[in-house]
């Protein structure tokens, strides 16, 4: 029980805990700012409270931190999502797309969790554009729903629209207007407007490291990756939640791609939810919590890059060079658990001797590996793994490797 000081005490409280009950009731997920003092009786004594709708159903009750008393608080009345509170962002749920005798998309579900960066990886054709048109409801599926933010995709197409941003894997921007015209374009459509949608444009150019001279130039005269870059400045203007990437390191030189790495890293820091679209295993490796394998319209595999990984038997080698290569040493590799087989190899090319360590895990046993060679007096001169990429999940699982399905096309 509280033991009150003042009326004024009491009113505050009380007024605290319907704000904490009202909070409650309409799913808010934080009541911030709750530092009110109570002493300052004069003058100001309205309460200001602000609710902001962030994303889908959850509401967010700000209290301004200005405030000197609560008296009373009148919340807005809230419009209530009829769908549940819900952690997944994107649901889909048996979608499957035919065109006529193509099936594109056959039969997937899959979740995607708030904040997580889900990667789709599969060869030319697997069907990983289809899937990512159909979650932003650029087309429809033939079965199967999919829920964006909690709302059928069907049902509410304009809630959806407003939480997702999509960067497409065809860019689209008016070649003859320059970046800060196109972003004001589209800005305009997604009803931004005065000094609101200026400041979000200038954040979207710095965010997007397009320099001001660039800027200037018709999107006509610009690189690839300044054309992406654009196009994921056009898909944030409205501050969506989720972020749709298709494919959008394709055909960047290394620099380029690294930059928009580090885009996306931030996007995935802020907390938003992304999908992105690949056909790179080194991108999904790099990037993704969690990576769908495409193959011909199915997921094949789905779990995080590590989880992928392991469940390939396939055997690693780790080369070393040591100073001198000694049975002793030979020995001592042999007793760690998880060597299958070690033993002395010439290279050819380089001309020196090295020790090639066969095991399933070669990163897990790399630190003794390491303090087993350090044990017998040897140095280390250099230290090679051969890993299991996701490439060659793919392969274990299809036979086929992505990238031969591209230089196929
Ligand atoms: N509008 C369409 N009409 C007919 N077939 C289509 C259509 N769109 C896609 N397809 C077919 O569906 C399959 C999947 O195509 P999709 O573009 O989704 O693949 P993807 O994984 O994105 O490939 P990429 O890596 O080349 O972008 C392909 O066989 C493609 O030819
Ligand atoms: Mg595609």
């Amino acid at each position: 029980m509280h033991a009150f000081t003042s009326e004024i005490e009491k009113a505050r409280v009380e007024a605290i805990e319907r704000t904490i009950e009202k909070a409650k009731e309409i799913g808010a997920n934080a009541i911030i700012g709750m530092d009110i003092e109570t002493s300052n009786m004069g003058g100001n004594n309205h309460v200001d409270i602000r609710n902001r709708y962030r994303s889908h159903n959850r509401a967010r009750i700000e209290i301004l931190h200005n405030v000197k008393y609560l008296v009373q608080i009148n919340l807005p009345s809230v419009e209530r999502d009829t769908e549940p509170m819900n952690l997944n962002d994107i649901e889909v749920d048996s979608i499957t797309k035919r065109f006529e005798d193509t099936v594109a998309v056959d039969n997937v579900s899959m979740n995607v969790a708030r904040g997580e960066l889900f990667g789709l990886l599969g060869p030319n054709g697997a069907g990983k554009s289809t899937l990512t048109k159909m979650l932003c409801g650029m087309i429809n599926p033939t079965s199967g729903t999919i829920k964006v933010g909690g709302y059928n995709i069907q049902d509410n197409p304009m809630k959806v629209k407003e939480l997702l941003g999509v960067v497409p894997q065809d860019i689209v921007l008016y070649d003859y207007m320059n970046a800060r015209e196109n972003l004001a374009f589209f800005g305009k459509l997604y009803g931004l407007s005065g000094g609101k949608l200026r400041n979000r444009i200038e954040e979207l150019l710095k965010f997007t490291q397009l320099d001001e001279k660039a800027v200037k130039r018709h999107i006509s005269t610009y690189s690839g990756g300044m054309k992406r870059r654009v196009n994921i400045a056009v898909a944030l203007l409205h501050e969506p939640q989720v972020i749709l990437l298709d494919e959008p390191t394709a055909g960047l030189d290394p620099k380029n791609k690294l930059a928009l790495w580090e885009i996306i890293r931030t996007l995935h820091k802020e907390g938003k939810t992304i999908i992105l679209t690949t056909h790179m295993m080194d991108e999904a490796e790099e990037l993704c919590d969690q990576v769908a394998i495409m193959d011909k319209g199915k997921i094949i595999a789905l779990g995080s890059p590590r989880q992928l990984v392991k469940k390939v038997k396939m055997e690693n080698t780790i080369t070393v060079v040591p100073d001198k290569i000694t049975t002793k040493l030979i020995e001592a590799v042999q007793k760690i658990s998880g060597v299958k087989r070690s033993y002395r190899s010439y290279d050819e090319n380089e001309k020196i001797e090295t020790l090639k360590i066969i095991t399933k895990r070669a990163e897990d046993i790399l630190p003794d590996v390491v303090s087993a060679i350090l044990s017998v007096g040897t140095k280390i001169l250099s230290v090679e793994l051969s890993r299991v990429t996701l490439e060659d999940v793919f392969i274990s699982l299809t036979g086929r490797s992505l990238r031969e399905e591209e230089e196929q096309l």
